[in-house]
Order: structure tokens, then C-alpha cells, then sequence
């Protein structure tokens, strides 16, 4: 059975609900979901998982949220050539230019993007946006 990595950090929650229900459509799609924090992946882990959705809120002034996920991912970055990743998460009252140059920057370190333009939530993701999370996860799940 495949495995789906879904590593997320969330402050208010918002960007966790996105992550379970991700996880959620993993399972409907056939595979397995593991959710875990940014301190619990390290770059060695990238071969027990056919791909990894990471989530962030936009955070900063659109930033990913710099204490753990940023350093966490840093460390993570010059791993991510050809890897199978997608990524998600929620904003408030900005644009999404966060999630839009966190697409920049794994495209430039190579990594194998699901959508190049990421799956973003305003807020508390509504009844919509969690079954969009959902539809994400059954793909990632047999991708
Ligand atoms: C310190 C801080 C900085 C934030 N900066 C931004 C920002 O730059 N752009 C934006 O759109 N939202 C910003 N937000 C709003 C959050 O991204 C939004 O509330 C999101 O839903 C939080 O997700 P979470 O519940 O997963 O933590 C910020 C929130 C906080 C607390």
C-alpha cells in the first residue's frame, strides 16, 4: 500500500483541518495517510512515502511561519530534487503571494510539484474547501 506523508504546521488550526482532511480523501483513495509535524521528517524519510503534502499557513508578512516549519523546511529543501510533493495551506487577509513564492522555491529546488499552484484555504476552511482538501488527498493517494 502506498504511503502519503502529510507534514503541517498550524497555529489556530485552520491549515491542521486542511491536513486531516487531506488525509481523509488519502484513505478513501486506497493508501495510507501519516500526519506528523515538521520536527518528525527528516530528509532520510522521503523514500517510505510515494509523495509528501507539506502544509503551512501564511505567516510573517506572507511568510511561512518561521520558529519550526521554515527552519525545518530549510533543512529539508536541498532534498526535494524529484520528489513527489504537494502543498497546502490557510490564509488570512493577504493574497496568497506566500503560497505562490513557496511554489517558486521548490520548483527551483527541482522538487516534482502536484500543483504548481498549491491548494489554499481562506480562513477555517468551509464544507467546500475540505472536500477540495479531500479530492486532493484520493489523488495524492494514486498519484
Ligand atoms: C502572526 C501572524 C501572521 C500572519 N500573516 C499573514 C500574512 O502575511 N498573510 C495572510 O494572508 N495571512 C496572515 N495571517 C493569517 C493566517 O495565515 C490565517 O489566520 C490562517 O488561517 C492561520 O492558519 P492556522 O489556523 O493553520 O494557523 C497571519 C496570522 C498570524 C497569527
Amino acid at each position: 500500500m502506498k504511503k502519503i506523508a502529510i507534514v503541517y504546521w498550524s497555529g489556530t488550526g485552520n491549515t491542521e483541518t486542511m491536513a486531516n482532511c487531506i488525509a481523509e480523501g488519502v484513505k478513501e483513495g486506497g493508501s495510507e495517510a501519516v500526519l506528523m509535524t515538521p520536527g518528525d521528517f527528516s530528509p532520510s524519510r522521503f523514500s517510505e512515502f510515494s509523495a509528501v503534502a507539506f502544509g503551512c499557513p501564511a505567516m510573517g508578512s506572507e511568510e511561512l511561519e518561521e520558529s519550526e516549519f521554515e527552519p525545518a523546511f530549510s533543512a529539508l529543501e536541498g532534498f526535494l530534487s524529484g520528489k513527489n510533493i504537494a502543498l497546502f495551506g490557510s490564509y488570512g487577509w493577504g493574497d496568497g503571494q506566500w503560497m505562490r513564492d513557496w511554489c517558486e522555491r521548490c520548483d527551483k529546488a527541482g522538487a516534482n510539484l502536484y500543483d504548481d499552484n498549491g491548494l489554499t484555504a481562506n480562513e477555517a476552511p468551509d464544507d467546500a474547501a475540505q472536500e477540495t482538501c479531500r479530492e486532493l488527498g484520493r489523488k495524492l493517494a494514486n498519484w
